[in-house]
């Protein structure tokens, strides 16, 4: 099947994260009036107004951000605000997806550009999925399956979850998710990230390599391969997180004596079992707010946040575990720009990058994140 190349912020697929051409005008990168016409157009919409911040955001994003926080955090968030008419998310496209699903119809959630996707949800298809539990029945395991996904996937593949009795789940609660979803079958289809299936079954629940059996959409294993491993997983990964190595961590452990390395669990196995901690940007924020004074960190998340934590502790020795940068390159399409012409145009009364689910998708997503926010 050929498989057709989207040149990002040209084309378009409504079908997954990729990204589109901006619509309007864009004020210029170099004005320096944007942070005041940020202000202004903030204070213009004044409560009708809810502006999310993933952690991943650029600095001059994240001062404008009325919450800010890991995809759960942002999901719950979002569905705690139902007198705000306009939902702005500085984040990726599936984020506000799952923030569109999570309130009321009333509510208009915007992406202030459209080209924030998300490699990783990518790399799962509903076509490619649906085609890999046709493999299951003819396997005679589906039975025995449950789906779960992670939050960062198209709301079709949260949909596809809710429909087959699965959930979602993410970095905070995927050990949780998975309890409870081993409590329901005796299978599990993790999707679309292998490293926290991966690494959630083997460090936090005591499986080992051996249940694993990685599913590539484009060389399926074989029926003989799938039978009696309780992790099938989704042959997806993150592109930032993919990028930190067991050598970067030798490395900096020879550099800085006394490290404690510090990794979000989309990490590689092999990176995750050299860390001395691993969690989800919450938890990172929360380890290094706890931290002594003097200690050294090297932690292996996206960049922005790293470095903004090592501004926020100054008292603490704060380092990026990879020597080359690595930004999220779709979590920084969300610049100054994209985000005073979203604000302007809502204060103009015209909803610009609206992100909508239609009824069917948002109703079994939603039955699949309700699922999640159940969760003990
Ligand atoms: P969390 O926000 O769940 O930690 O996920 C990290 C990430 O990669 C978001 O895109
Ligand atoms: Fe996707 Fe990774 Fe970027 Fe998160 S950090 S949006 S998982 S590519």
């Amino acid at each position: 099947m050929a498989i057709p190349l989207y040149i990002l912020g040209q084309e378009t697929d409504p079908h997954s994260e990729k990204g589109v051409d901006c619509p309007g005008e864009l004020p210029a990168a170099s004005d320096p009036g944007l942070v005041e016409r940020a202000r202004k157009a903030k204070e213009a919409l004044g409560d009708r107004l809810f502006v999310l911040g993933h952690h991943y955001q650029r600095d001059e994003v994240i001062q404008f951000a009325d919450v800010t926080g890991d995809s759960f955090k942002l999901a719950q968030q979002a569905a705690a605000r139902p007198e705000a008419e306009y939902i702005v998310f500085c984040g990726v496209h599936f984020m506000a997806e799952s923030a569109d699903i999570l309130t009321t119809p009333r509510q208009k959630v915007v992406l202030p550009d459209l080209a924030a996707g998300c490699s990783m949800a990518d790399m799962a298809t509903f076509d490619q999925v649906e085609e890999a539990w046709e493999a299951l029945e003819d396997a005679g395991i589906a039975d025995d399956v449950i789906p779960i996904t992670y939050m960062n996937s198209s709301a079709d593949i949260k949909a596809f979850c809710g429909r087959h009795g699965g959930a979602v789940c993410t970095s905070s609660n995927a050990k949780r998710a998975l309890e409870w979803a081993f409590s329901q079958k005796k299978q599990v289809l993790f999707l679309p990230d292998q490293h926290l299936g991966r690494n959630t079954a083997v460090l936090e629940m005591g499986m080992s390599l051996d249940d694993c059996v990685l599913y590539s959409p484009h060389r399926p294993p074989k029926a003989e391969e799938l039978r009696g491993r309780k992790m099938i997983l989704w042959k997806g990964h993150c592109s930032v997180h993919g990028r930190f190595t067991a050598e970067s961590v030798d490395d900096v452990r020879r550099r800085v004596p006394g490290v404690n390395v510090l990794v979000h669990p989309e990490c590689r196995h092999e990176v995750v079992t050299k860390a001395d901690h691993v969690g989800s940007t919450e938890y990172i924020i929360r380890k290094l707010e706890a931290a002594e004074p003097g200690s050294s960190w090297a932690v292996g998340t996206e960049l922005n946040l790293v470095k903004r934590l090592a501004q926020q502790f100054p008292d603490k020795n704060v380092s990026f575990l990879d020597k080359t940068v690595c930004y999220c390159s779709t979590m920084n399409r969300i610049d100054l720009p994209h985000l005073v012409w979203a604000l302007e145009s809502l204060v103009l009364g015209e909803v610009v990058n609206q992100i909508t689910v239609d009824d069917d998708t948002a109703h079994w997503a939603r039955v699949a994140l309700d699922r999640m926010l159940a969760l003990p």
